[in-house]
Formats: C-alpha cells, sequence, structure tokens
C-alpha cells in the first residue's frame, strides 16, 4: 500500500513522541511492505514563531492532500497571550477539524492489564478491567455555533446548533463502533433542559431502531454520566455524545485509566479520512527533556493504519508490541512507580521497535 502521511508534530513534547511513532510507522511499512510517504510541517505555536500563523496555508494544504495526518500536540504559555482566534487551539486545532470535516472523535480509554494499579479508582470499581470509547461529535454544537458580545460588552451568547444529518452520521460511527466492541450505546445528554438533546435522543432512538436493532441503546442524562463514570464506569461500552460533553466527559474517562499518556485519539471524516493525535496536550513543563511517553502517540498511529488504511494486521501488531513492552516492566515516568526504573522516550519508542521485529 502506498500512501503519504502528514506530520504535524506541534509543540512542546509533540516533535519527541511524534518522532517515536512515526519510526514505529516506517518499522511497519518495511515489514508488511508497504511504502509510507512522511510529509512533515509546522502547526501551532512553532508555526507562528515561523510564518506568524498557527495554521499556515501550506500546513493546512498538506494535510488536506494526504491520505491520513499525525498530530503532536499544540499550544504552550509562550502564545497564552494570543488573541482568542490565533491561539493555537483555536486557530490550529478548531480550525483543522472544521476544514477537513472530522466530525467523528473516537477517543478509547481503557486499562492496560499490565497498568491496573494506576487507576485512581478503587479495585472493586475497576473490576474486570475498564474499556470504553467516547465517541463525541467534532464540528457542531457550542464550539462551532455563534458567538457574540452585545455592544456594550454587558452579555454574551453562545449557540449550540445541530442538526439532524448532523447527529445521525455521528450516531452511525458510534453504532458501527459498538458493533466491534460489546454492543451497547449510552447517548449522554442533557435532554430535561435542552432542545438539542431531545433532538439528539428522537435522532438516535429512530436510527437505532431502523438500523441498529441489534445494538443496545440507552440514554443518561451528562450529570449522571459524569458521576457513572467513576461509580460504576465498566457499565459503559461506546459513549456517544455532543461536541462540549464529549470534551469533558473523554477527560474524566482518560483520568480514571490513571495514565493520560497511553490514551490514543481519532478524528475521522465519513470517508474514512482521519487526523490522529495523543490525547494529552503539549506538556512544555517537560518538553525537550527526553522523558514523554510516546505510547499515546504511537497507539494514534495504530488507530490510522486501523481506521484510515484499513490494515486490521498491522495496527493489531503495533498494539500487541504495546502490550507487550509494557507487560515485560517498560515504564516512562509518567507510569512507573516510584522507585522503578523509567525509560526515556526514545528508549520506550525502541523497545516497541524491538517488539515489532520478533
Ligand atoms: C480537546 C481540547 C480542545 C477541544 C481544545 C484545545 C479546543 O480540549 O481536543 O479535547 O476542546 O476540543
Ligand atoms: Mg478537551
Amino acid at each position: 500500500m502506498k500512501k503519504t502521511i502528514a506530520v504535524i508534530a506541534g509543540d512542546g513534547i509533540g516533535p519527541e513522541i511524534v518522532g517515536e511513532a512515526v519510526k514505529v510507522l516506517k518499522k511497519v511499512a518495511e515489514k508488511f511492505g508497504h511504502d509510507f510517504t512522511f510529509d512533515e510541517k509546522l502547526v501551532g505555536g512553532a508555526a507562528y514563531d515561523a510564518f506568524g500563523d498557527c495554521l499556515p496555508d501550506d500546513t493546512l494544504a498538506a494535510c488536506k492532500g494526504a491520505d491520513a495526518v499525525l498530530l503532536g500536540a499544540v499550544g504552550g504559555p509562550k502564545w497564552d497571550a494570543l488573541p482568542g482566534p490565533k491561539r493555537p487551539e483555536k486557530r490550529a486545532l478548531l480550525t483543522l477539524r472544521k476544514e477537513l470535516g472530522l466530525f467523528a472523535n473516537l477517543r478509547p480509554a481503557k486499562v492496560w492489564s499490565a497498568l491496573k494499579d494506576a487507576s485512581p479508582l478503587r479495585p472493586d470499581i475497576i473490576g474486570e478491567g475498564l474499556d470504553l470509547l467516547v465517541v463525541r461529535e467534532l464540528t457542531g454544537g457550542v464550539y462551532f455555533g455563534e458567538h457574540v458580545r452585545a455592544a456594550d460588552g454587558q452579555s454574551a451568547l453562545d449557540k449550540m446548533p445541530y442538526s439532524v444529518p448532523e447527529i445521525e452520521r455521528i450516531a452511525r460511527t458510534a453504532f458501527a463502533a459498538a458493533r466491534t466492541r460489546r454492543s451497547h450505546v449510552t447517548c449522554v445528554d442533557k435532554a430535561n433542559v435542552l432542545e438539542t438533546s431531545r433532538l439528539w435522543r428522537e435522532v438516535v432512538q429512530r436510527l437505532r431502531d431502523a438500523e441498529y436493532a441489534d445494538v443496545e441503546l440507552d440514554f443518561m442524562y451528562v450529570d449522571n454520566a459524569a458521576m457513572q463514570l467513576v461509580r460504576a464506569p465498566s457499565r459503559f461500552d461506546v459513549i456517544l455524545t455532543e461536541n462540549m460533553f464529549g470534551d469533558i466527559l473523554s477527560d474524566e474517562a482518560s483520568q480514571i485509566t490513571g495514565s493520560i499518556g497511553m490514551l490514543p485519539s481519532a478524528s475521522l471524516r465519513a470517508d474514512g479520512f482521519g487526523m490522529y493525535e495523543p490525547i494529552h496536550g503539549s506538556a512544555p513543563d517537560i518538553a525537550g527533556r527526553g522523558i514523554a511517553n510516546p505510547l499515546a502517540t504511537i497507539l494514534s498511529a495504530a488507530m490510522l493504519l486501523r481506521h484510515t488504511f484499513g490494515l486490521s494486521a498491522e495496527a493489531d501488531a503495533v498494539e500487541s508490541a504495546v502490550g507487550a513492552v509494557l507487560a515485560r516492566g517498560a515504564r516512562t515516568p509518567d507510569i512507573a512507580k516510584s522507585g522503578e526504573k523509567a525509560l526515556s522516550t526514545t528508549e520506550m519508542g525502541a523497545a516497541v521497535l524491538a517488539e515489532l521485529d520478533r
């Protein structure tokens, strides 16, 4: 298979962790006989410093022209003073999502068996383990609705629009994902208050009855869902939700696994094109020290192979390699216990590469 991957490492630890994921993708290409080209571009604060724009035209064009995008992270204190629309998060991340049409955000949160004691939840709550998937709508709702400040500055308004087609397409993603898992979707909303939530309920129920009757569907208010995630997380398989609720719940879900440095994500378009990134940020406090955990980015590369390239054997190989190095005790500082020997970013990457060679 011949593919081009746009590589936008971004800021902070971005270049360090993306570097390891690219090595893994090169190893996969070599081992399975693929031809991957990597088109590296600047994004975020790094691009602002070079070109005065967190998302230069050239970077956006490279992402649009590629078969998939691998992103590290953007932002940092150096660019915090930029006006809202110019900041790395808004200008780079939100614009990339919108411009590339990435409406479906998959955020799996699982506890790896070798890292079971990393979770802050009690073992009896974790039980057999934790493995859920947040399917977050990514290009609609209040983050993309109208934002206005009244002329006198004394009131403000953010609109939360959703249309039936927008709800249907993300619901399809969730139902399809559930079929590959435990066939259970929980649609999270605030239907006791919000009209958009009532529309979500109608559309999701109708779609399930018409096309996904084999998938179990229930509905939960978002405040209750926030509580159940720490009280009984194993009741969830796929959480389907709108943009802002998904933003909040996916951070919560990541923390109950105990290791945000382990969690990948995919942002997808209907045709399978996608942008892949670790769910953690640019971690400016540890940037340049070679201690960041590259596994979330390596697992994001595995998601890229699976979801955009349809290479499931290759994705399985990467995920198994990660499981194997963890089982053998490989730990970066974020997942090491105190006193345990920790590997550097490149040592962890090398361990995964060596495992892929076995
Ligand atoms: C995320 C981030 C972004 C979001 C921010 C940086 C705009 O929190 O990817 O979850 O809210 O989508
Ligand atoms: Mg977030």
